[in-house]
């Protein structure tokens, strides 16, 4: 069982074997706004800048060569491991230039006045933003689905919004306050029918989930290496190659062009249409190694560790008096959301930070959501494959001495 191992698994993550200036070790439950980088991912990217470091697609000398061989690798681990093509790659900053690209360059291929884009009161401001402020622009109208207390009951809900003038629906696979996975093939399968593209924001998703969006079937997903193991600063961007064609790009500059002249310039085909300038190379190597890690050392086990982890968090969370979690999904996947009566979830991060125990307060970048829950902030614990039953119980305890303080 994954557990049994776990402390080995841990020695690959030096920085959980921290103690914070007061003596106490770090307990780090923040792991939906970062995940920590095993050795493996920092050696790789080490290894690369001591030995190999050159630009890409310009050199022609050896270490350009090697480094857009392993460039190229990169791209190519990060397709094989989402199961699509290698042209249907687009590396990025993270998830969110991924989904200000879609909406700067794909809506506009797809929605005309008239038209309406889906999203739902859960999604991050990254996958609002970019598409509220395109709505504004292009005067299209932008429907928002409310919370569901179950997985059936969104569905429903989907489908009673859905309809052939819904031209993008987006949102997230795993919701970053509340957790909640859905169940993206049924939902692309029922948008599809309705002719409407369906784009995920997979933020939260590599850390949790193994993931094959041919299956899936959505027209494109989005993720960030830094939730996942990997460096900050890089993310990837999926595709269908059938879209990707018609979208003009998003920046401009060297490395996109076939052709550049005084009357027109031509432009690369994608995915390198899209990455204009010197890309994030290390960034790649990192998230690449990040991507090699999770399949040799976890493989498809995160997931049941986690539904343990997260059944333990939850009946220590339930066990606490005054303490109210957040609606906990039918399907969740290891983040959750709570308030103290009486205590502030800034207060409670703080005193919990005392204690060596790292969680995030705040609205969490989610604040239409804050409105719909009544609160304008809460206390969230989002956990990775690293943590243990001992860290949960030293949480447990540690609420338990705040509560008795604050009472
Ligand atoms: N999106 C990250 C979070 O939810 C930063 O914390």
């Amino acid at each position: 069982m994954f557990d049994a191992c776990i402390h080995k698994f841990r020695t690959h993550f030096p920085i959980l074997g921290t103690k914070l200036p007061n003596g106490r070790p770090l307990i780090y439950l923040d792991n939906a706004a970062t995940s920590q980088l095993p050795l493996p991912v920092i050696s790789a990217m080490t290894e690369h800048w001591t030995h190999h470091n050159a630009n890409v697609h310009r050199g022609i000398h050896h270490l350009a060569e090697q480094a857009d061989a392993t460039y190229h690798r990169a791209r190519q681990v990060l397709a094989d491991s989402l199961h699509v093509n290698f042209k249907e790659i687009i590396f990025t900053s993270g998830s969110t230039e991924g989904l200000n690209l879609l909406a700067s360059s794909l809506a506009p291929t797809l929605v005309s006045p008239g038209d309406e884009i889906l999203i739902t009161i859960q999604e991050h401001h990254s996958n609002w933003l970019p598409w509220q402020g395109f709505c504004q622009e292009h005067g299209i109208s932008l429907g928002v689905l409310g919370l569901s207390p179950h997985r059936e009951a969104f569905h429903k809900e989907l489908e009673r919004r859905l309809h052939p003038k819904v031209k993008i629906l987006a949102l997230a696979h795993i919701t970053n306050v509340l957790g909640e996975e859905r169940d993206i093939a049924f939902i692309s399968r029922l948008a599809h029918t309705y002719g409407t593209k369906v784009i995920i924001d997979g933020a939260q998703t590599l850390l949790h989930r193994t993931v094959n969006l041919r299956s899936w079937d959505c027209d494109a997903f989005v993720a960030s290496a830094h939730k996942a193991f990997g460096p900050t600063g890089i993310g990837v961007l999926f595709i269908k190659s059938s879209l990707m064609e018609a979208m003009p790009p998003y920046q401009l500059g060297g490395g996109m062009v076939e052709e550049v002249s005084l009357g027109k310039s031509f432009f690369k085909h994608p995915p390198e249409r899209f990455e204009a300038g010197t890309p994030n190379i290390i960034g790649a190597i990192g998230f690449a190694a990040a991507v090699d890690f999770m399949r040799s050392e976890i493989g498809d086990g995160a997931t049941k560790y986690e539904h343990y982890l997260s059944s333990e968090m939850l009946k220590r969370l339930r066990s606490i008096p005054g303490l109210h979690l957040c609606p906990v999904p039918e399907h969740s996947a290891g983040i959750f959301s709570f308030t103290v009566d009486g205590i502030h979830p800034h207060d409670i991060a703080t005193c919990l930070n005392e204690d060596g125990i790292a969680i995030r307060a705040g609205h969490h970048c989610a604040q239409p959501l804050m409105k719909a829950l009544k609160t304008p902030s809460t206390a969230r614990i989002s956990l990775a494959p690293y943590n243990t039953l001992e860290e949960l119980d030293k949480l447990e305890e540690s609420l338990r001495r705040l509560q008795q303080t604050f009472r």
